[in-house]
């Protein structure tokens, strides 16, 4: 694996700044230092070779210079773990190249050059799971961010968009399906072996250039574009697999209806290609007309993939689909600019989802991954702008930040502007910049020009990192309400001083006696503080503050408990709804981790926390899916968010204190709720899935309050169970217990599901996140089970990133959850470094982290960090973290 990069010559993109510094350290890439790339790469033609253990490529590059950059002598192709066989310039063998690190440079003299480079390659042996690589016997590519340059030399950087032909010849027992990017337009057979030839119209970079060769079967289907088009739909996977390819099937038609509806988004080729791979880094890949996804987000049925598994592979297949016009018709420019794509396109998959269920739920779960992920990251040592300056491993920021947090900043936008003027402002990006690679500031420019919106002050959200605090009074004198805000952008890493940036606040004003208010308004507070005045009000009314979650801020509200009891009860707005239930408990629940409370105090805390949850239960006018929204706790991440310095063991056990009183306090209406959900149909509509939502939720309650009496529901349930959601929901209560039910059921789930891999994972998963006391030695020992590996990303994931996101395990006094997840670290860097960093953060967080628990986190850091093998990826990570 190369660690060590060295120092770009001018005609690299970026200068590599530290790198003469400090010889051995990665260097940094900076934003600032984008240059142009000297020659264009009008026609890229690919001949594959292919086989398991060795792969040839010949590649054939037709280069002439670009007029828009600086010219220079030479040409820099990215390359990494290659092995060159030849290299010709004009048909004329070259040996006249130097190597710079991987890089190959070459001297060309002439204005227009054909360039042959012949590579070989390993895929077996690929376990970075990056450039071509084998699967379960199959070949597959992944080239975004870098990926490309693993499979041959080239100018690997979004900038460089080139048409491709790609030319496949394999025996063809082994390897009867070859598919690339684009159509297909000539294939044969020559004796054992078979090729297929397949051309991409749409000129595209390289980190979208894609094949697979593999037995493989498809469903197929068809779609009619909105100009009467015929698109095929094919649907690639692993012979067993395809009865469970239908909700992909019919989330891909859908996504693709809805994108010309809403978005006016028409695809732009005959063929449509989707292929399911068992071993991936990432959840899917938009390759151009050839995506690749992780088998987590194609596969599903209702006895083997959870209601919340159907909703994922629909949002993932939808992302990927948006991708086609966010992200390949219209790329990225350079790496600082990945929000471009990937924010716009959570934004529209998150708005798809909306329209295709229930809006406020979608909404609510998308903020709370907003909080439990992306805030933590903005306010830890790894926090970034959603439009980063500088980075040594791309791959590190593929982060909630760039993804989450940039999809709620062009909400914001949305917002502000109104649909139908932000539909303008996205017909005129797409038109504008058509075959284009772009930024995100040409991005907030068609938005702006658009729309008529003054973003000037709004770019701050691209250049800030940070969560914003806001803070809001509410006052109230004669008939006049006064509502006083005020904002801070806090420091982090290398931007110790911020600017006031445009807050956009969804805010309505209720009456107390009546329940309604006037209307909601837009306040969009720009400046460091602000004061509003109210008329008319003869009492003091209540705030509802921040509705539909509309800027990714935190607020800070004086607010009597009264109040949030009282929105929690009435406020039409849902989010707001599930806010002040949510609020209401952060609140109780700092108050009792800051101690001092006294006994009155903590009681009227609970009371009102019981009251609110009381009427949520009861409450007719709302479904269950939203009912189940109102009767989750906080989680733990967030409520170590809340405060500076952060307890986890105080947290935990005033959570767990809390559930366990609402369980017993609450018991009747609980197991009331229960049973009437249990009379639910197995079936996956709505009114179903909400049913199954609560009864597990009642389920967790019950657990806490009555460990014997849950058990036995639990069991019977998941005896009983028609569906993966209610099964996999009665395994997880269980899994927490510590009753002979437990061991039973899971050994049963494991018998059941044993040829499952994905089932398996959740197997694993269970187990590694369960409340039980021994979950730690139940994790060291289930990796040593036999179906554990770390070769494989989704089984590596299934155990050790939800046992870091097991907060009484993870944060155990004694620091073995800290080991443990070091150790996996550094045992999974040499096979898979961009996994690998991928753990680093849960022990980066060390800071906001009490003393005791803080330092044995830091030395973990510490010893990763005195590794002298670490990948860039890691050690990026790492040195970050500790920084
Ligand atoms: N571009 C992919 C997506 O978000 C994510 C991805 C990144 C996949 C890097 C693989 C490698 O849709
Ligand atoms: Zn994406």
């Amino acid at each position: 694996m190369d660690i060590a990069r060295t120092p770009a010559t001018p005609d690299g993109n970026f200068e590599m700044a530290d790198a003469a510094v400090e010889p051995h350290a990665p260097a940094t890439i900076r934003r600032e230092d984008y240059a142009p790339f000297p020659w264009r790469v009008a026609a890229t033609h690919l001949d594959f070779d292919l086989g398991l253990e060795k792969t040839l490529v010949e590649a054939k590059l037709t280069l002439e210079r670009n007029p828009d950059a600086e010219s220079s002598p030479t040409i820099r192709l990215n390359g990494d773990s290659l092995k060159l066989v030849e290299l010709r310039c004009d048909g004329e063998p070259n040996d006249s190249y130097a190597m710079e690190g991987d890089d190959l440079i070459l001297t060309l003299p002439g204005d227009a050059h054909e360039l042959t480079i012949v590579t070989e390659i390993d895929p077996a042996s690929n376990s970075q799971l990056m450039g071509l690589f084998a699967s379960n016997g199959m070949l597959c590519t992944q080239c975004e961010a870098e990926g490309f340059r693993r499979i041959t030399f080239f100018p690997d950087r979004p900038d460089v968009l080139s048409v491709y032909t790609v030319r496949m010849r394999a025996p063809k027992a082994q390897f009867p399906v070859l598919l690339a990017n684009g159509n297909c337009t000539a294939q044969g057979e020559e004796g054992e072996y078979h090729w297929a030839e397949w051309h991409d119209p749409w000129p595209k970079p390289s980190y979208l250039f894609a094949l697979v060769a593999g037995d493989l079967v498809a469903r197929s289907d068809s779609f009619t574009t909105m100009s009467g088009r015929q698109v095929a739909l094919n649907i690639f996977v692993r012979e067993g697999d395809l009865e469970r390819t239908g909700h992909a099937m019919e989330s891909l038609k859908r996504a693709m209806a809805w994108d010309e509806e809403t978005f006016g988004r028409e695809y732009d080729l005959d063929i449509y290609n989707i292929v399911a791979v068992s071993d991936f880094n990432m959840g899917a890949m938009e390759n151009k007309g050839l995506n690749v996804f992780n088998t987590k987000y194609v596969l599903a049925d209702i006895d083997t993939a959870t209601d919340g598994d159907f909703d994922a592979v629909e949002g993932v297949i939808a992302h990927e689909y948006f991708h086609n016009w966010s992200g390949n018709r219209v790329t990225c420019r350079d790496w600082f600019q990945l929000s471009l794509k990937e924010g716009f396109t959570v934004l529209r998959d998150q708005l798809f989802s909306q329209d295709m269920g229930s809006a406020p739920v979608k909404r609510i779960g998308d903020v709370r991954v907003l909080r439990s992920v992306q805030f933590p990251e903005d306010s830890g040592p790894l926090a970034h702008p959603i439009r980063p300056d500088s980075y040594q491993e791309i791959s590190n920021f593929y982060t909630s930040t760039i993804y989450n947090k940039g999809a709620e900043v062009i909400r914001m936008m949305r917002t502000m502007a109104g649909e139908e003027a932000f539909r303008k402002g996205c017909d005129l990006y797409f038109e504008r910049h058509d075959g284009e690679a772009a930024t995100c500031e040409d991005f907030v420019k068609a938005i702006e020009d658009g729309t008529g919106l003054d973003l000037e002050q709004f770019r701050l959200w691209y250049s800030q990192a940070g969560t914003p605090k806001v803070t809001v009074a509410l006052s109230h004198e004669g008939d006049t309400a006064t509502l006083e805000l005020a904002q801070e952008v806090p420091p982090t890493p290398g931007q110790p001083d911020k600017r006031p940036m445009p807050i956009p606040l969804k805010i309505a004003l209720f009456d107390r006696a009546s329940g309604t208010h006037r209307g909601e308004q837009l306040v969009v507070l720009d400046s460091a503080s602000e004061k509003l005045t109210f008329e008319g009000f003869a009492a003091a009314p209540v705030l509802s503050v921040n509705r539909g979650f509309s800027a990714p801020v935190r607020i800070e509200r004086d607010v009597a408990p009264a109040d949030l009891t009282f929105l929690a009860a009435r406020d039409d707005d849902p989010f707001a709804r599930y806010e002040a239930m949510q609020d209401l408990v952060v609140g109780h629940l700092g108050d009792v981790v800051a101690g001092g409370l006294a006994a009155e105090e903590r009681e009227a805390g609970r009371e009102a926390i019981r009251t609110a949850l009381a009427a949520v239960l009861a409450d007719e006018r709302i479904d269950d899916q939203m009912r189940g929204e109102l009767m989750m706790l906080p989680g733990e991440s967030y409520l170590m968010e809340q405060s500076l310095v952060a307890d986890p063991g105080a947290i935990h056990a005033a959570r767990e204190t809390l559930k366990t009183w609402l369980g017993r306090e609450l018991v009747e209406e609980l197991v009331a709720l229960h049973e009437r959900a249990s009379q639910a149909p197995g079936t996956l509509d709505a009114a179903a899935q909400g049913a199954r939502k609560v009864k597990t939720l009642a389920l967790t309650y019950l657990a806490a309050a009555d460990p014997e009496r849950a058990s036995q529901m639990a069991a019977a349930e998941y005896d009983g169970a028609t569906t993966m959601t209610d099964r996999q929901g009665a395994l997880m209560v269980l899994a927490s217990l510590d009753t002979a039910q437990r061991t039973a059921k899971l050994l049963d789930f494991y018998n059941r599901y044993r040829d499952n891999d994905l089932v398996i994972d959740k197997w694993f998963a269970l187990q590694a996140s369960s409340l039980h006391p021994q979950a730690i030695e139940h994790v060291k020992s289930l990796r040593n089970h036999g179906d554990f590996t770390l070769r494989n990303p989704n089984r590596a994931r299934s155990l050790y990133m939800a046992f870091a996101g097991n907060p009484h395990a993870f944060h155990a006094a004694s620091g073995e959850g800290y080991r443990l997840i070091a150790d996996l670290i550094l045992e999974l860097d040499p096979v898979n470094s961009q996994t690998a960093a991928r753990f680093v953060p849960a022990l980066g967080r060390w800071r906001r982290i009490e003393t005791g628990r803080a330092a044995l986190m830091r030395g973990e850091l510490e010893r990763i960090a005195a590794s002298s093998q670490l990948s860039r990826d890691t050690h990026e990570q790492v040195s970050r973290s500790l920084g």
